[in-house]
């Protein structure tokens, strides 16, 4: 990246939201972190300037044809007031394998992340520290070139923004009750899946819409191909705890290389509990349901962290996941995940930089 990172800042800091409140992603920082991309230049005039809105010409790139990426990471202050961020530099290196499938040019990791700190630091003020709270962060990049060929942007903006937030579900870490999804899929084998990209997202409204029409949270997506195996559940990764085994739909392209995922089977691990990253039906599940050893379903992600699954319904046959309550090892995964996070536990893994 060209050129030193610049700092503007706001002259009135804005009032800051009641932080018992929060919801998500429905407040924004005083501040954002800009860096633009032109061909022939590259990464270059990285700053810090007062949150606004931004002006984009009407044929910018993104508008027309979806070339953007982001990703979604967390922010916690710890009871001494340290500022942590979990394992961001798996974020910012998914991010780039993201921007290899929409061909957007690489970022370099390690500058991104300073210019990042460099943001968090600025807006401490605004880490929330109630429980289940944190401060989400989201990089994303934009196609920023008027044009309407079909074709890769020669122009790009690379921003991140900052958002204090609580549960990502209003049910917060009570059991939701999900669908499995018959008619739509979220991706295809060879397609954006494994990519944190806009559109994978946006095709996956309707069926939430219609899930929500029907009384459920979200939906449990099936692979593209064969609609038979399991690959995630609303925008999170899966997990079933099935006869003392715990089971995760391998990754295959169309499934999300989760960083909650990854630490939960780094933990899973450690304890000495069987994980298994394999092709997993619906069917199959349905079945370890019927002979009573179906025993916990979670989903994982930035997030919601842990979003225990109560009730699974299939083309008509509900199956009640350990009585609708939240399973013992969900719980101790999402208070060991947010203990390391928020610095209240111990950090065997190195998992936290401190900004
Ligand atoms: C996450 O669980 O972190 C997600 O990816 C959800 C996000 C799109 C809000």
């Amino acid at each position: 990246m060209e050129g030193q990172l610049k700092i503007e800042r706001r002259e009135v800091l804005k009032e800051k939201p009641d932080f018992s409140r929060l919801g998500f992603g429905q407040y924004f920082t005083d501040h954002m972190l800009i860096i633009d991309y032109k061909e022939g230049k590259g990464w270059h005039d990285a700053r810090i300037v007062p949150y606004a809105p931004i002006t984009l010409d009407p044929a910018a790139m993104v508008f027309h044809y979806g070339q953007t990426v982001f990703e979604g990471l967390k922010a916690f202050k710890t009871t001494d007031n340290r500022v942590l961020l979990f394992r961001p530099e798996k974020n910012f290196a998914r991010l780039n394998r993201s921007n290899d499938r929409l061909t957007i040019p690489q970022i370099d990791e390690e500058q991104v992340l300073e210019a990042l700190k460099a943001l968090i630091s600025l807006e401490k003020d605004w880490i929330p520290t109630e429980p289940g709270t944190s401060l989400y962060i989201r990089p994303f990049i934009i196609a920023t070139e008027p044009c309407l060929g079909v074709r890769a942007s020669h122009e790009y903006k690379l921003m991140v923004i900052l958002s204090p937030v609580g549960a990502y579900y209003a049910e917060g870490l009570e059991p939701v009750h999900i669908n499995v999804e018959s008619k739509y899929v979220r991706a295809v084998r060879g397609g954006t899946g494994a990519a944190k990209t806009a559109g994978n997202y946006a095709s996956s409204i309707k069926a939430q819409v219609e899930a929500k029409e029907s009384g459920y949270s979200q939906v449990l997506w099936l692979d593209g191909i064969e609609q038979r195996y399991i690959e995630e559940v609303g925008s999170m990764n899966v997990f079933f705890k099935i006869d003392g085994q715990v089971l995760t739909p391998e990754l295959n392209g169309s499934i999300l290389d989760g960083v909650t995922r990854d630490s939960i089977i780094t933990l899973l691990k450690e304890w000495g509990i069987p994980v298994v990253e394999r092709k997993l039906s619906i069917e199959e599940l349905h079945e370890a349901y019927q002979n009573g050893t179906f025993e916990e379903a979670f989903g994982t992600g930035t997030a919601a962290v842990i979003s225990p699954i109560g009730e699974l319904n299939w083309l008509n046959h509900k199956m009640i996941i350990n009585d609708g309550k939240i399973g013992e090892l969900s719980q101790k995964l999402y208070d060991t995940i947010t203990g390391i996070q928020t610095g209240k536990l111990a950090d065997p893994f190195h998992w936290v930089v401190e900004v």
